[in-house]
């Protein structure tokens, strides 16, 4: 059933490709229209929406948290992120011009549903992410976008994540297009840059031999830090959040741009420090504050492991390890650099010779509060 891997994981990160691809199949119009037909809220409704939360637990709170960033620029809808375990016990403000949306893998997460439960008693419309078909939090939502990763059998959610970032993408220019769109252009190009995201993970994955090496030297550290910016901040914490589960080593992933209001003490000879770097082109110059945290933690002392675009020459100063991603929009970015994170995490699980799919303590979908 492992189809020649060695572990489920392993071969769930080598499907992420084909899952992306699913993930988009159908749903991308000729004209780069989105073709959601299948997420049945009304128009009206959707015109009339004034907020939107995203909501969901773990791995899928990140895919939220990148959410926000896409949805906000693209809607200009406000958008609030939260941890579902948080949500209702503190009487958000909902009513029916809100969009909550709801992200669960397993559509059983108990903390989760309970927030979906909540937002619905207060009249807000419930849209779920979902990937297992008619599972509870599909069942109670008005409306459902499936992601099509297939089965996900790892504890460690790879392809699940992979693919709800591509369903929030989906869900936002959706919002876009239903509400008239401010940058109509850059829309249509983001469809397209869809398009070219399955190829762009199988490049990723093409690479990774330097990772797995890489991997292997880190497999006795006791601490990992993760550095990322705009939309790579929640790459950081669920690179982290990986090899937390997998590996059982301490990591912290941070907003790059919060090391000097503290964290930076941290840093001591030697510790490892991973960092996603924002594109070149990102707005409002994160890319060169991005490059000199790197020149900042390497001063004190870290072991600089840098993961930036093809192209990026601003970094290899500073990098002493360089991973290389392809070219991709800044918004649509983690997609591509999840990847290395998550065979990073896997990779030093299995030099420590731990249990990959079935970490301790976990289950694959939580059913208590
Ligand atoms: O099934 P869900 O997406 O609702 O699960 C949410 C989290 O429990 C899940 O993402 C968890 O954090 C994974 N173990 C992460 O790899």
């Amino acid at each position: 059933e492992k189809g020649g891997y060695d572990w489920f994981m392993l071969k769930e990160i080598a499907e992420q490709p084909r899952a992306v691809a699913d993930t988009l199949l159908g749903r991308l119009g000729e004209a780069g229209e989105l073709v959601l037909d299948e997420v049945r809220l009304s128009y009206e409704d959707l015109r009339g929406i004034d907020k939107v939360f995203v909501v969901a637990c773990g791995t899928a709170y990140h895919a939220g948290l990148i959410a926000k960033y896409a949805i906000e620029h693209w809607t200009r809808i406000p958008v609030e992120v939260e941890l579902a375990s948080e949500f209702r016990y503190r009487d958000p403000v909902l009513d029916r011009s809100t969009l909550v949306v709801v992200i669960s893998q397993s559509g059983e997460t108990m903390d989760t549903l309970m927030a979906l439960r909540h937002a619905k008693e207060q009249k807000a419309q419930v849209l779920a992410i979902c990937n297992a078909n008619g599972s509870t939090i599909p069942r109670e939502s008005d409306a459902v976008l499936y992601t099509h990763a297939g089965p996900e059998v790892a504890v460690a959610s790879t392809k699940g994540f992979l693919t709800q970032v591509v369903a929030c993408y989906l869900v936002g220019l959706f919002l876009a297009q239903v509400r008239g769109v401010k940058y109509a252009d850059e829309v249509a190009a983001i469809v397209e840059d869809l398009r070219a995201l399955p190829d762009a993970v199988a490049t990723v994955l093409e690479s990774m031999e330097p990772v797995r090496e890489l991997a292997r030297s880190l497999a006795g550290e006791n601490t990992l830090l993760f550095l990322g910016r705009h939309v790579g901040y929640p790459v950081a914490l669920e690179g982290a959040l990986k090899l937390k589960e997998l590996a059982y080593i301490h990591a912290e992933g941070f907003a790059a741009g919060e090391l000097k209001h503290g964290s930076i003490a941290l840093i001591d000879q030697g510790t490892p420090v991973v960092v996603v770097v924002p594109s070149p082109r990102s707005r409002g110059s994160v890319h060169g504050k991005v490059v000199s945290n790197i020149q900042e933690v390497r001063a004190r002392g870290a072991r600089t492991i840098v993961i930036a675009e093809e192209g990026d020459e601003d970094v290899v100063p500073y990098a002493d390890h360089l991973i290389r991603v392809p070219r991709t929009p800044t918004l649509l970015a983690p997609v591509v650099t999840t990847v290395p994170l998550q065979v990073l995490a896997c990779e030093i699980a299995a030099t420590r010779g731990l249990d990959v799919d079935q970490p301790r303590n976990l289950a694959k979908s939580v059913t208590v509060e």
